[in-house]
């Protein structure tokens, strides 16, 4: 099926008949986030939840991802990586695999080493790329799908955005590898960008910072409280934060989190920051107990300016999967109001 249609209330596009799936969304794999009961409510609702392995626990302080999987496989699930983390800790990948993932979601590094274990295991292997130059080795990695990842996107990411990174996408993957589909990522909150997306030439989406302050999320209370008070103006992009905390991220990527008093005094510090790599670990994972959010990063993209309430994600999938067919509908008759 080369176009996309929509009845009623659902959207069929290649996603939704390739995975096979109800509504084209999927929820993000969020490091200390998605836990295997977003995701399996995800998955419940029509959409696909991918349990988020973040960093395969290199870093420790993260959720026992064995126990997380156990939660997410009620229902169709994936589970996702950081990759150059699970460069260094590849029998997480393994161990995550003896679970029969749907899929596995690599992002950041370069997924060809994983790809024939992922393959033998029988999972998909979903690609999130940040730089159009990145799409070739997804497509060498045998990508099913590649997810283009726009700054506005809450975590790690780079600095293209959504709007023009995705048509291109779209036009080179035409080219290219026509049968690979196209998801989106970056800042889509909502059945307008999901219809957007689709409208820009995506087999659909993957949401983060929306599912990030869905009832089922692992979020602490306190940051989506935060969340709920700012608007889409408040987030920042910085590689400080890692620099400070020593976390080793390879220098193209930066992190999207709310504004806080460690920003204000150090986003334009860059080089001060990278010199004083690490001195603030200790005090970092200190304030993260104590969820000191003027010290640490509450992790949302600038979709944070379009939540209201911390729903549940079979409210969020539903509502986002009816807007956008309803916008598409009525795409034909969309009538122009002149401001008075
Ligand atoms: C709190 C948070 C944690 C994230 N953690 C990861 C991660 O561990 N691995 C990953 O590939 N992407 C991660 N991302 C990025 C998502 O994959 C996705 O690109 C992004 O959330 C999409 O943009 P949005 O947040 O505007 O919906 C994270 C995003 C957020 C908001």
């Amino acid at each position: 099926m080369d176009t996309t249609e929509h009845a009623g209330d659902t959207i069929r596009t290649r996603l939704t008949e390739l995975f096979p799936i109800k509504h084209p969304i999927l929820c993000a794999p969020m490091a200390l986030v998605t836990g295997g009961e977003l995701a399996a409510a995800v998955s419940r609702a029509g959409g696909l939840g991918i349990v988020g392995g973040g960093y395969a626990g290199i870093l420790g302080g993260e959720p026992d991802l064995e126990a997380e999987i156990v939660r997410a496989k009620t229902a169709k699930f994936g589970v996702g990586f950081i990759t150059w983390a699970l460069e260094r800790a590849p029998t997480v990948l393994t161990k995550a695999l003896k679970h029969s993932p749907f899929c596995v979601f690599l992002s950041f590094g370069d997924p060809r080493p994983f790809a024939e274990e992922i393959r033998d295991a029988g999972a998909l292997l979903i690609c999130q790329v940040q730089l159009l130059s990145q799409i070739d080795v997804a497509l060498e990695a045998g990508a099913a799908a590649v997810v283009v990842q726009g700054a506005e996107a809450g975590g790690h990411g780079a600095t293209r955005s959504t709007f023009p990174f995705v048509p291109e996408a779209a036009d080179y993957l035409r080219q290219r590898s026509p049968e690979t589909l196209l998801l989106a990522a970056g800042g889509i909150a909502d059945g307008r960008g999901l219809a957007a997306s689709l409208m820009l030439g995506a087999d659909g989406v993957l949401v983060g910072t929306r599912f990030w302050a869905s009832a089922e999320a692992l979020t602490p209370k306190v940051h989506t409280d935060r969340a709920m008070c700012v608007t889409g103006d408040s987030t920042i992009r910085t590689k400080v934060l890692d620099a400070l905390r020593g976390v080793p991220w390879p220098r193209e990527y930066s992190f999207r989190f709310l504004r806080n008093e460690l920003t204000d005094k150090w986003s334009e510090r860059e080089s001060d920051a990278f010199r004083a790599f690490g001195s603030l670990s200790e005090e970092y994972a200190r304030a993260r107990a104590q969820n000191d959010l003027d010290m640490i990063a509450v992790a949302c993209g600038e979709a944070v300016g379009l939540l209201k309430d911390r729903l549940s994600a079979e409210s969020i999938v539903a509502s986002m999967a009816a807007q956008a067919a309803d916008i598409l509908r009525k795409g034909g008759q969309l009538t122009f109001t002149p401001r008075s």
